[in-house]
């Protein structure tokens, strides 16, 4: 970093112009929203198809347990069964004291889900992207990640030494062409996409990306957060989607927040890359190991999917019937359609403020999705739509969108 002469300098948060700026967006919004901010808003109950909000069930399409996990019977119970055997806390990180049968277990049944040789969990799915991306490569090397990346992936770009470059979202010609000219300066190459994006619910092309990632000799990570528990006949993700060979992606990545009903991270992969985490991976080594409870969880959770075939059959039954629905009603749903997040396009943001305002009055609880998350006049209401939901639900829920919008005066883009 270099210094300059001399530079104002700041001596409360309050002057920085992040701030200033912070404060400005929101009053704008507490303004267009007559001060109901549609952020951090409670639900007091496990998301299902329903939660309870301030005391009244309401239709929930806002979350991520798309095979309803979290809040089932046999997960929960697991979880204080685990509670019961090994207490709250994995008590340190599991290189030195904090192992246990149960998360090796859970290792083990997601490296056989995953069609990998190995598996190693973390406490977090955004810190696993970080720690992952942020130390698989070193001097020399090179990182590229969709333009679309989450943001756990681009940050572990920030922290890598290697180089990193974004490429055009889901272009595997554009990811060609890059690395015709430069993949002979570097050692490692790491290509880094989603299996399924969460601000758009489009599925990656990963059969072309693959190919390019063989023609060049590169590393394929795959981040499963929205394809796992969402897509192929056991929710095991891409792979079993597009029926790929096990060992066509090095990493799959992902959490168990989301349709495993807990909360962690994972990397699936080859022995050797596993096992050499497992000594060096910072956010893995120096954190503590996975709660027992969560680890339970994920583990029956896991189970459960895969014994159980109605779950995913109902899970993608939701998604045809909701873009289907979607549709019937000239609602623009971007590139989704095939994945379990399922984004109306509003454009302006204070349009989708209102409207979700609008809509959880109604009963109907769907949160806003607005810049920076997504470019500037692509503001949606995302929609996710989880194996728990009915039919009527499904209409429910389109019906009142376009209700409110009538009654905003808004004009639904085509
Ligand atoms: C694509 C993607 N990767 C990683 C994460 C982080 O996972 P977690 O919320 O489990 O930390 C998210 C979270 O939403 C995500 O959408």
């Amino acid at each position: 970093m270099q210094e300059t002469e001399s530079v104002k300098m700041i001596t409360r948060f309050e002057e920085t112009p992040e701030y200033q700026a912070f404060l400005q967006r929101h009053e704008e919004m507490e303004l267009a929203t007559d001060h109901h901010d549609p952020y951090f808003a409670i639900h007091d109950s496990p998301l299902t198809d329903t939660s309870i909000m301030n005391g009244r069930r309401v239709l929930n399409f806002g979350s991520y347990n798309y095979v309803g996990m979290s809040g089932r019977k046999e997960v929960s119970e697991a979880a204080k069964e685990a509670i019961d055997k090994y207490g709250t806390s994995a008590s340190g990180s599991r290189l030195l004291a904090g192992e246990k049968t149960l998360t090796q277990t859970l290792e083990k049944e997601l490296a056989a889900w995953k069609h990998t040789e190995d598996c190693l969990v973390l406490v977090s799915g955004f810190g696993t992207n970080q720690t992952f991306v942020g130390n698989f490569c070193g001097d020399g090397d090179l990182i590229l990640y969709d333009e679309y990346a989450h943001s756990s992936i681009w940050q572990g770009c920030q922290m890598s030494r290697a180089t990193c470059r974004p490429f055009p979202h889901n272009d595997a010609k554009a990811l060609d062409r890059i690395l015709s000219t430069r993949r002979s300066r570097f050692a490692k190459v790491l290509i880094v996409i989603e299996g399924a994006y969460s601000m758009d619910g489009d599925i990656a092309d990963v059969p072309a990306i693959i190919e390019v990632k063989k023609k060049y000799g590169c590393f394929l990570m795959v981040d499963e957060a929205h394809s796992s528990c969402v897509l192929g006949e056991t929710g095991g993700g891409v792979d079993e989607y597009f029926h790929l060979d096990p060992s066509d992606i090095d990493i799959k990545m992902g959490t168990l927040s989301k349709g495993l009903g807990a909360c962690g991270g994972y990397l699936a992969g080859p022995r050797s890359i596993i096992e050499y985490m497992r000594y060096f991976l910072p956010g893995f080594v120096f954190s503590v190991g996975i709660s027992p409870a969560l680890a339970a969880a994920a583990l029956t959770s896991c189970r459960l999917l895969q014994s159980n075939p109605e779950i995913m059959q109902r899970m993608h039954h939701n998604i045809h019937f909701f873009a289907e629905e979607a549709r019937k009603r000239h609602l623009n749903i971007c590139l989704a359609g095939k994945t379990a997040v399922i984004p109306v396009l509003i454009r302006d943001d204070l349009a989708a403020y209102r409207l979700s305002n609008a809509l959880l009055e109604k009963g109907v609880f769907v949160p806003p999705a607005v810049f920076p998350a997504v470019p500037r006049d692509q503001a949606r209401l995302r929609f996710c739509v989880i194996s728990e939901h009915t039919d009527e639900e499904i209409v429910q829920a389109l019906d009142t969108l376009v209700e409110c919008a009538r009654e905003l005066g808004i004009t639904l883009p085509e």
